[in-house]
């Protein structure tokens, strides 16, 4: 084989306010695998990966249970290191964004990007809650819809009408922290200049590069990029007010600024925080081999993101942009992956679908019925993957029970009684396939296509299977002077079932272990696939490997997890605080009375054609419009019932906003807003272009 490649893989850093649940898993699982199979191949693959632990929800919440954010880390970081264990993830090291290490790498990329010209200080105004004494996010002002009117509504959108806003335009706005009347206050911000023509430039080059095996995720970046020219990206707001849990920025000789870094600034960084805090230990791990530009490209270090696509913006475009400029190397590539549903549907407390890591082993299921199930649904792209309980049940029960461990169980028993545990040497032409086939799956799980390299895997189980049927060692050993035949049937089988295991290896680390315990090896690598067991290997005793899915644990785990519908607090409600930690960039909306002219070419206003309208099934205000833009169409929610009957829509052209972030609402995903104009009376008037018009026509 040629030299071993030298690889520092990353999953996304979770919170650390919140438990781990089956979707988090996905990405943990994905990862843990492709890390795995790169360790079985000979290679040198670190897997770092660590808490998130800054930021006002997590300041705020240590708060509301009476410790410390430092006390209340802690023991998220205790929590989430079992659940990891639990499912077999086994990171080289876990750790914590607040320490010194990452602290380190802040500040050395806050300088050089400052040396740089990048960091800009301007002010920005806020909604400030004057008796907590803290500036608010958007997610912690609740007040009236400025368009519907509706009651208790967060910051940034209305959960009503679909409406979204600054927090400032909110009528009669309270702080949820405190219920106090929230008043406007400026103060200064540091930015990173995103828009600075450095930036522009390198992003256009290196998105393409970074996410080149992943079309959508490319298709993604070009949108947020904007056309050769086009200067779409705003600058990046990176510091928040005291009080603040996080990292003060250092200003001139040694004295702090009093402000402190962005939470979504320090958490990337915290990937090399983890590193630097394993090399301490390692002394095999040269760090700057895998952070400093010119020492990765002598090495030829290769770095790999695992993240989710709704941080897809974070990592390909800000942690880039940031890296490159202040000398460090960027990442070879960033993976995305799409979300979890389940049976169809997005995880839900009410159902009993959202359901915690630690739920799923405390009912005793079999953590890596759930790796089995992922990578077998697992596959390159940013497509969502849904675990159907009843499709869990059949394929664990089928694959790993009926095709793969039913090809052991059925054999062992013979050689172990008959033979002494000694196996006959073995050769045959489906032995041969099965070990040429080690390469394909090998190019398979490389390319992060689990599923198809599991269905590989099951073609050669079933051959297997078929085998061990065919010539029936059960009928071979009630016959007489078939002794050799049995011996060799036997030896055959169990020589496939050593070989199917190491493809499942990277999958089913736990499992694998136990067959080699019985098989007698030793812990299997890949290139174990080139040769079979010896004649006289002699094996141990066969035991249970692997049980079957029952119904009635499935049921038990979803009934364990249903939560009645009780009104949850403010600011807990998870997609909202999804929705608003990822749309931070509306808080630097709020309050700015005049704009420039580029400040208004950012807002990509197209005509377009109102392709169908349709009611929301149990929605009060909404109307479903589909949006036809000329190369493209839109689903858009649009809160306009009260004032349009559907069917008079159909056809006609109106103007929307085409590059508004798309947003999950209650009934679906809304990817853009209709322009309508609204007073204090009565009333909804959706706007319309002269008639000559096309769809896709930009408004400027
Ligand atoms: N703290 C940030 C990441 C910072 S990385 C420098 C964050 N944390 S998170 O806890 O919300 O999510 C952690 C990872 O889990 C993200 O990559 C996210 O996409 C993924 N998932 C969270 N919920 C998920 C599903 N329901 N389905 C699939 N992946 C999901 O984002
Ligand atoms: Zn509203």
């Amino acid at each position: 084989m040629s030299a071993p490649r030298k690889i520092l893989v990353t999953s996304a850093l979770p919170y650390a306010n919140g438990a781990i649940h089956l979707g988090h898993l996905v990405e943990y699982i994905q990862t843990d695998i492709w890390v795995r199979f790169q360790k079985m191949r000979g290679h040198e693959c670190w897997y770092v990966c660590a808490d998130d632990t800054h930021g006002t929800p997590i300041m705020l919440r240590a708060d509301k249970e009476g410790i410390t954010p430092e006390a209340l880390i802690a023991r998220v970081h205790g929590e989430h290191s079992r659940d990891f264990a639990g499912f077999h993830v086994a990171f080289d090291n876990y750790y914590s964004t607040h320490s010194e290490e990452t602290r380190f790498f802040a500040n050395d990329i806050f300088g050089k990007l400052k040396a740089a010209g990048l960091i800009e200080v301007r002010p920005v105004e806020q909604f400030y809650d004057p008796v907590k004494a803290m500036f608010l996010p958007d997610r912690y002002i609740k007040g009236e819809c400025p368009k519907c009117g509706a009651k208790d509504q967060y910051g940034d959108s209305c959960e009503v009408c679909g409406a979204a806003y600054a927090p400032t335009d909110l009528k009669n706005p309270v702080s949820a922290v405190s219920g106090a009347t929230p008043v406007r206050k400026s103060s200064d911000h540091y930015f990173f200049k995103l828009s600075d023509p450095r930036c522009q430039a390198f992003l256009r080059r290196a998105t393409r590069e970074v996410c080149k095996t992943q079309p959508e995720a490319v298709n993604k970046l070009q949108e947020w990029l904007g056309t050769e020219g086009e200067n779409r990206l705003t600058d990046w707001d990176i510091s928040r007010d005291a009080p603040y849990f996080g990292f003060e920025i250092p200003g001139e000789d040694g004295k702090g600024t009093g402000k402190y870094f962005y939470v979504w600034l320090d958490a990337p960084i915290g990937y090399f925080g983890s590193l630097k805090h394993l090399a301490a230990r390692t002394p095999q791990i040269d760090v700057a081999a895998f952070t400093d530009k010119a020492a990765a490209l002598k090495a030829g270090t290769e770095l790999y993101h695992f993240i989710g696509k709704d941080i897809l913006y974070f990592h390909a475009l800000f942690w880039p942009a940031e890296l490159e400029h202040a000398g460090y190397r960027i990442p070879t590539s960033v993976y995305a992956h799409g979300f979890l549903t389940v049976d169809g549907q997005k995880m839900s407390k009410s159902r009993g679908t959202f359901i915690t890591a630690e739920s799923y082993l405390k009912q005793g299921l079999n953590p890596e019925w759930l790796r089995y199930y992922y990578a077998a649904k697992l596959s390159a792209t940013m497509e969502d993957i849904d675990l159907s309980l009843d499709d869990f049940i059949a394929r664990v029960n089928s694959d790993l029970v009926g095709k793969y461990v039913n090809i052991a169980s059925r054999c062992a028993g013979f050689i172990h009684k008959r033979f002494d545990g000694a196996l006959a040497l073995a050769s045959s032409d489906l032995l041969s396939d099965a070990q040429a086939a080690g390469e394909s799956i090998a190019a398979l799980y490389e390319a992060r296509e689990f599923g198809k390299a599991l269905r590989e895997v099951m073609a050669l189980a079933d051959r297997a299977n078929q085998f061990v049927n065919d010539n029936a060692p059960w009928e071979l050993a009630k016959k007489a002077g078939a002794e050799a035949q049995l011996h060799a049937v036997c030896s055959e089988a169990l020589n496939l079932f050593r070989l199917l295991t190491i493809y499942l290896k990277p999958v089913l680390p736990k499992l694998a272990a136990d067959v080699e315990a019985f098989l007698k090896v030793a812990p299997l690598a890949w290139s174990d696939a080139a040769r079979l067991l010896p004649g006289g290997h002699r094996i141990g005793e066969y035991k249970h490997l692997a049980t079957r899915v029952e119904r009635r644990q499935i049921d038990a785990l979803v009934e364990a997890n249903k939560e009645s519908l009780a009104p949850s607090p403010a600011p807990q409600a998870h997609s909202q605080q999804r929705h608003a930690e990822h749309q931070q960039h509306a808080e630097e909306k709020t309050a700015v009375s005049l704009i420039s002219i580029d400040d208004f070419t950012k807002v990509d206003l197209r005509i377009a054609r109102i392709a169908s309208a349709e009611h929301v099934e149990g929605a009060e205000k909404l109307i479903k419009l589909t949006l036809d833009l000329g190369t493209e169409t839109r689903t858009v929610f649009a809160g306009i019932k009260s004032a349009y009957d559907p069917a008079t829509l159909t056809g006609r052209l109106t103007v929307m906003v085409a590059n508004l972030a798309p947003r999950k609402m209650k009934f679906g995903l809304s990817e853009g807003m209709v322009l309508a104009a609204s007073g204090d009376g009565p009333g909804i008037f959706l706007l319309s272009p002269d008639s000559g018009a096309q769809p896709g026509m930009r408004v400027k």
